[in-house]
């Protein structure tokens, strides 16, 4: 694993989107996994300006996103595909129809969870996976479990990640209970994994998942068992490993 230390945010963001940018301007036809969460923001902030400047052609390029809440559709504002419209895809000359999220209104969940993971399939697989780190350890919204669970799922969120995200909805009583999320399985078949993280707060969990135990109580700590994964974090987040 690298660990590449930045300054501060911005720094950790233009340092993550420099390895996106790279991997696009290598493969124009790539297809890239997609975060959300706050950690990604500034990313995709930096991505937007290099297109601007005309320095990156997304026209060719297909993310597929980790995950997105059961309920919620692309015009709810706190769907997930509603992020990835408004903090990137819509500024970007990316063909909406190659950017896909797991359809949260389908309510069949077998149906959602294996279209999706057919869906993966047929792009070929993923080049270059993009991850936050949630608190308790998830990745997408896998939760620590007894077990890493595989491809797409529907997960329950546990209590601590409804209390995280309750910061984006009016109230804690909004926000949804449960979520579709690629699996351990699909994110561990990248061929490139990128971790951001961010912050004070995420300083013990980076401890525990890159230098603890391998084990779903922790999901992240997964990747250390990856052969291509760069975790990308600014000092405070990183303060507790020995880099
Ligand atoms: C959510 C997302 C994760 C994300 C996590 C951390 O739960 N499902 O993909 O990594 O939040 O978010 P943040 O970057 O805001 O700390």
């Amino acid at each position: 694993m690298r660990i590449i230390k930045a300054k501060d945010y911005n720094a950790m963001s233009r340092m993550a989107a420099n390895i996106i940018s790279a991997q696009i301007i290598m493969n124009s036809k790539c297809v890239l996994g997609l975060a959300t969460g706050s950690t990604p923001l500034g990313i995709y902030q930096q991505l937007i300006e290099w297109y601007t400047k005309g320095d990156l052609d997304f026209s060719e390029v297909t993310t597929i996103n980790l995950d997105e809440y059961r309920g919620l559709g692309p015009d709810n504002d706190q769907s997930y595909r509603y992020f990835m419209n408004t903090n990137l895809f819509d500024h970007v000359n990316i063909r909406k129809e190659y950017t896909y999220v797991p359809n949260g209104l389908e309510p069949d969940r077998d149906k959602a969870c294996s279209s999706y993971n057919e869906r993966i399939r047929a792009c070929g697989g993923i080049d270059l996976q993009l991850l936050g780190l949630g608190n308790n350890g998830h990745i997408g919204f896998n939760e620590p479990e007894d077990a890493f669970e595989k491809e797409t799922h529907c997960v329950k969120l546990s209590e601590s990640t409804i209390l995280a995200n309750a910061r984006f909805f009016d109230n804690q009583a909004e926000v949804p209970r449960e979520a579709y999320t690629m699996g351990i399985k699909s994110i561990m078949q990248a061929r490139k994994i990128v971790v951001v993280v961010s912050g004070e707060g995420k300083a013990e969990i980076v401890k525990k998942a890159f230098t603890g135990p391998v084990t779903p109580m922790v999901p992240a700590s997964v990747l250390q068992l990856h052969n291509d994964v760069t975790l990308v974090g600014d000092e405070p987040a990183l303060s507790l490993l020995e880099v």
